[in-house]
């Protein structure tokens, strides 16, 4: 007689503290690489340190937003399996190091960073740009849209807080792409915080404005940190959405690959990160999240985020360990 099998269910809350091993390690591996000028060293040495970590948690992961395709990325690239395969069937997103040139340069808010769902509960974004806007806690649904200009966002947020124009901080990516969007945002007398890389930090600030003084994120950045970000935000409180952006006909088979018909859908958080998930950053160079790794000839400090969207927990995690 045949036992039908059923795989353990998705346990959140025994698996979140493995996850923060998952991304402590991948920072201190990357931080003797901080200030070196070496982006590719920093990145690979995050990426193999997660992946030696996620393969000895108890799960049957599929990687869904990672390094890249298979032919691009020899490790944690989409569709590879991780874990030791037992336990629940899980979908992994991850970002071994968010900011490669941040940590290069030694520069603020560079995260190794991930999020871990049950089996098909996260969009399989493609490696495209997507057009992504975010808000804090504590406002009315849809008071900001992807349909609104920049200026119009400003406005109908301001009056949501019940502020002036000139009270919101609006946080952006410095590129070429986005100098009239912040020309527009500057007109209504907001201010506009560039970062120079990091958009999954710029979105969770958002989350956290009394902490870092910043209320919305908008602009154009990678697709696999909106899925990242979300998966932050349906942890910390907050709106997302998303918009695919396509070039060429390239990307656009990319999204068919990943199984996505309709290219201008409006994405929402929870149509981004469909359900409960957990999510640990750590920082790796000091940001207005976290704090870099600091390492003394003896010890390496690092600090962790760990978060459950279940119960909306935002755990702190100080790690300290020898060299
Ligand atoms: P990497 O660390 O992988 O280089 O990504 C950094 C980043 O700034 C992301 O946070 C952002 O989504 C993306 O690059 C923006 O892409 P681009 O640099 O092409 O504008």
């Amino acid at each position: 007689m045949s036992t039908i099998h059923t795989p353990p269910e998705f346990h959140d809350r025994l698996l979140s503290l493995s996850l923060a091993r998952v991304t402590e390690a991948a920072a201190m591996a990357s931080a003797h690489l901080v200030g070196r000028g070496d982006e590719k060293a920093a990145d690979q040495a995050a990426v193999n340190a997660m992946r030696v970590q996620l393969n000895k948690m108890e799960i049957r992961g599929v990687v869904v937003i990672g390094e890249g395709e298979r032919d691009e990325a020899p490790m944690l690239f989409i569709g590879e399996e991780v874990g030791m395969g037992e336990g629940p069937e899980v979908d992994i997103a991850l970002d071994p190091l968010e900011g490669t040139t941040l940590t290069a340069l030694d520069k603020p808010n560079a995260l190794c960073v991930i999020a871990m769902g049950p089996r098909n509960s996260m969009l399989h974004a493609p490696d495209v740009y997507m057009d992504k806007l975010a808000i804090g806690p504590g406002y009315p649904l849809d008071v900001v849209t992807l349909k609104m200009s920049p200026a119009e966002r400003v406005h109908a947020l301001a009056k949501a807080k019940g502020c002036a124009p000139e009270d919101i901080n609006v946080c952006v990516l410095e590129r070429d792409r986005h100098i009239d969007m912040i020309a527009e945002i500057r007109k209504t007398g907001a201010a506009v915080r560039l970062i120079q890389d990091g958009d999954v930090a710029g979105v969770m600030h958002c989350a956290e404005p009394e902490l870092t003084n910043i209320d919305m994120y908008m602009g154009a950045g990678g697709a696999p940190e909106g899925v990242l970000a979300a998966a932050a935000l349906k942890c910390m409180g907050g709106q997302m959405y998303g918009r695919l952006l396509f070039r060429n006909d390239d990307e656009k088979a990319r999204a068919a690959k990943a199984g996505i018909d309709d290219l201008d859908h409006i994405y929402t958080r929870d149509e981004m990160v469909t359900r409960d998930v957990i999510f640990a950053a750590t920082g790796v160079t000091d940001g207005s999240i976290l704090p870099g790794v600091k390492r003394t000839p003896h010890r390496y400090t690092t600090e962790t985020i760990l978060m459950r969207s279940k119960t909306g927990s935002v755990r702190r995690v100080i790690y300290s360990n020898p060299v």
